[in-house]
Order: C-alpha cells, then sequence, then structure tokens
C-alpha cells in the first residue's frame, strides 16, 4: 500500500534522509519513530507529493508519487504537523471547503461531513470557529479532514504531539477504528511509548537512516537474546529459587517482592517443561507470563547499533 525505494533528501549539502526503502501492507498500522530531526517529516511529505526527491521512488495505492500525484492525493489522506490558520471559519464550514477541495459534489458533502463529525465525536463543536478550539479539538479536525475523501491510505505526521494523555487515548482508539475500517496507517513519533500498544509495525529512523523496521515482535526479539519471565506464586515458597537455577538456560534469577523475574535463554518450547516442573514440585502458580521488551529498550539498543 506504501512502498518506498531508495528515498534521498539532501537540502543544500545536508542529507536529511539517506537511501530509504520502506514497504507498509494493507491494514498495518506503521509507526514511524525517530528523535527530532531524523528525517520523518521529510519523508512524509515526500509521500504527501509535496517534497521533490534527490532521487528514489515512492507508490501510494500503486500510484507513483512524483508521476501521478493527482491519483496519489486522492488515495491519501494527510495530517501535517503543524495546523494552519483559518479564521472566521466555523468547524463544518472548514471540513466542507476541503470536502470541495477534493471535488466532492454538493448534494454528497453533507452527510459525509455528518459522518466524520460523528467519527471524530465533533458533534457539538460542530458550529464552533476552528482558532477557538483547543489543541486536542483542532488535532481531531485535522484529523477529521483528512477523511472526507475516503481515503485508503492515512499519513499522519505526529498527530498526538502536544496533547494531554486523554486526547491521546482518544486518537489511538480513533487509529484502531480505522484499521477496523479497513486503513491503512503510517503514523510518527518522537515517543516511542505512544505508539506500543496502536502499531503492529514499526520502523526507527536516526539521522536520515531507517535503522530497523518491521513486526513489534520481531524487532523486540531481535533486540533480547534472552526471555524474561514473570512468576507470582499464591504464597511464598522457598523452593521456587532453587528450581529455577537448576533449570537448563536459566540465565538468571531476581525475587522482587511478590514477583520472581527470570532470564531465560533457552529453547522457547522448553519454557513449558519450566513450567510443568514447578506445578508438579507443588509450587502454587498465580501467573507465568514472558515480559515483553519496552518500545524505549527496543530503540536504545537499535540506535546504539546492537541490531541491524
Ligand atoms: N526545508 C529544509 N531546509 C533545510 N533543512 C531541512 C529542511 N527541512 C528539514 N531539514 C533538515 O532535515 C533533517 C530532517 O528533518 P525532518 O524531516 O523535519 O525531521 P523530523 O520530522 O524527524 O523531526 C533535519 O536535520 C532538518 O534540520
Ligand atoms: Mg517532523
Amino acid at each position: 500500500m506504501i512502498r518506498v525505494e531508495n528515498f534521498h533528501k539532501k537540502y543544500g549539502d545536508h542529507v536529511a534522509v539517506k537511501d530509504f526503502t520502506l514497504h507498509v501492507e494493507k491494514g498495518d498500522i506503521f509507526g514511524f519513530i525517530g528523535p527530532n530531526g531524523a528525517g520523518k517529516t521529510t519523508t512524509i511529505r515526500f509521500l504527501a507529493t509535496l517534497l521533490k526527491p534527490t532521487s528514489g521512488v515512492g507508490y501510494i495505492n500503486g500510484f507513483s508519487v512524483t508521476d501521478q500525484p493527482m491519483d496519489v492525493r486522492r488515495s491519501m489522506g494527510y495530517m501535517p504537523d503543524s495546523f494552519g490558520v483559518y479564521e472566521g471559519m466555523r468547524v463544518w464550514e472548514y471540513l466542507d471547503f476541503f470536502a470541495a477541495a477534493y471535488n466532492i459534489k454538493r448534494d454528497k458533502r453533507g452527510k459525509i461531513i455528518r459522518d466524520v463529525i460523528e467519527l471524530l465525536d465533533l458533534g457539538n463543536k460542530k458550529d464552533d470557529f476552528v482558532e477557538g478550539l483547543s489543541r486536542g479539538m483542532k488535532q481531531r479536525l485535522c484529523l477529521a479532514k483528512t477523511l472526507v475523501h475516503d481515503p485508503c491510505v492515512l499519513i499522519l505526521d505526529e498527530p498526538a504531539s502536544g496533547l494531554d494523555p486523554r486526547a491521546r487515548h482518544y486518537i489511538k482508539e480513533l487509529l484502531k477504528e480505522l484499521q477496523r475500517m479497513g486503513k491503512t496507517i503510517l503514523i510518527s513519533s518522537h515517543i516511542l511509548a505512544e505508539l506500543a500498544d496502536c502499531c503492529n509495525k514499526i520502523g526507527i529512523i536516526e539521522r536520515g537512516t531507517l535503522l530497523a523496521a518491521g513486526e513489534i515482535r520481531k524487532i523486540m526479539s531481535q533486540v533480547r537474546e534472552a526471555l524474561v519471565l514473570e512468576i507470582e506464586l499464591l504464597e511464598p515458597d522457598d523452593r521456587l529459587e532453587k528450581v529455577l537455577w537448576d533449570f537448563p538456560g536459566v540465565r538468571n534469577v531476581e525475587p522482587m517482592g511478590q514477583v520472581t523475574r527470570v532470564e531465560y535463554a533457552g529453547e522457547l518450547p522448553e519454557v513449558t517443561r519450566l513450567h510443568r516442573e514447578l506445578v508438579e514440585k507443588g509450587i502454587k502458580l498465580l501467573y507465568f507470563k514472558e515480559v515483553p521488551a519496552d518500545l524505549e529498550e527496543v530503540f536504545m539498543k537499535v540506535t546504539k547499533g546492537e541490531v541491524a
């Protein structure tokens, strides 16, 4: 759905993005993560047909970004990283303005606008002036605007930046809803944790280079050589630590109050044997689970060059 091949962008002598290749499949929510200045907006503006590449090609919904910009724009909703000024316009007028810009006929626009207003829960704001909206509401309206022409691909440049936790949560829930509606979404952020629970794939960019990209789970397992398990018992049991230390592949056992953390470097299927052994010994397990690596850990290792 989104394809970039060898995208390269220089501003004068400054290389902003180098040799960037990426494929995002239909239905993905792809999190594009990197610190400020990494090259996210440059890549996104290229995909949005607003920036000429120094070299490289991009495709959205099968259309070439450089050769078929009008088809690309029809297939894509783009939300820029800053919100323009629209004085004296009411919320519904703003949406109507964009729907008209997409050549949607007047008699169709009413229903479309009602639908996006409902989806974005902007009903009680529809007659408010745009410039008077809170930041969170402006972001929401901006997202509504990207949806009026029912695009199959959404490209959102830091849509959650500067929002309070509740507004961020709302955006995430909305992304999931849009994914259920069959949209393909690329969303950028410089805050890792923001994307962990709504994206299925991520790409990490730093200083213009895409360092790693793929399914979150795969990238995480590349980052960790050992599985981390957490075990909690119904009641304390002195035998637990010994059983754990004696089990082949266990590299560390760390009691942390109620729970015990175990680093296990053996084969994954063997973990079920450890579980069985504990149960057979009569050790009363409350839970026994893997602790997934968090995005922060992934990012730190990837940007240090520990993961290819
Ligand atoms: N119009 C421009 N002219 C010159 N340099 C730019 C321009 N836009 C961005 N850059 C530079 O390109 C790099 C990437 O910027 P950008 O794509 O905005 O990063 P991000 O969105 O990840 O913060 C930065 O070093 C930035 O200073
Ligand atoms: Mg940016």
